[in-house]
């Protein structure tokens, strides 16, 4: 990179952050379509928002991840990779969401965070 395109990025990225910013603080959540896709995906089967059944409550989840960086990809990566986890002593491959949708797994685990 030369110094004039530098100087230009660098002026580029000053005017741009400020413009970019609300959007990256307006993360909304879509409570219902969320709810739908977990329902959809048998999430509900397992989680529930307050209560622990055979997994930990969104509750517990949110509380686990609060504060950190990595939150979404971490989940993001759990429920679309199905890991191996343990269920009464039984080694089972975690359920994966029923959706291709990026927008809608992302919508999702920001669902499951904000509890
Ligand atoms: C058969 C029961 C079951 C179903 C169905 C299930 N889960 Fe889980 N889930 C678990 C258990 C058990 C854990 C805890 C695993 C562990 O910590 O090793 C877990 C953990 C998680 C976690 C936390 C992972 C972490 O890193 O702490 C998330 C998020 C999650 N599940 C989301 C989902 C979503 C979304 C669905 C639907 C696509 C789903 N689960 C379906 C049993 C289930």
């Amino acid at each position: 990179m030369n110094r004039f395109s530098f100087v230009f990025w660098l002026r580029s990225a000053a005017l741009l952050l400020p413009m970019l910013a609300p959007f990256a603080q307006a993360q909304t959540v879509d409570a219902e379509a969320a709810e739908h896709l977990a329902r959809k995906s048998h999430c509900t089967k397992c989680h529930a928002p307050a209560r622990e059944r055979t997994g930990p409550s969104l509750k517990t989840i949110a509380e686990k991840y609060r504060g950190r960086d990595d939150a979404v990809a971490v989940l993001v990566k759990h429920i679309t990779t199905g890991p191996r986890i343990m269920i009464d002593d039984e080694e089972e491959t975690h359920k994966t969401v029923r959706s291709e949708d990026e927008a809608q797994i992302l919508n999702l685990v920001r669902f499951i965070l904000s509890h």
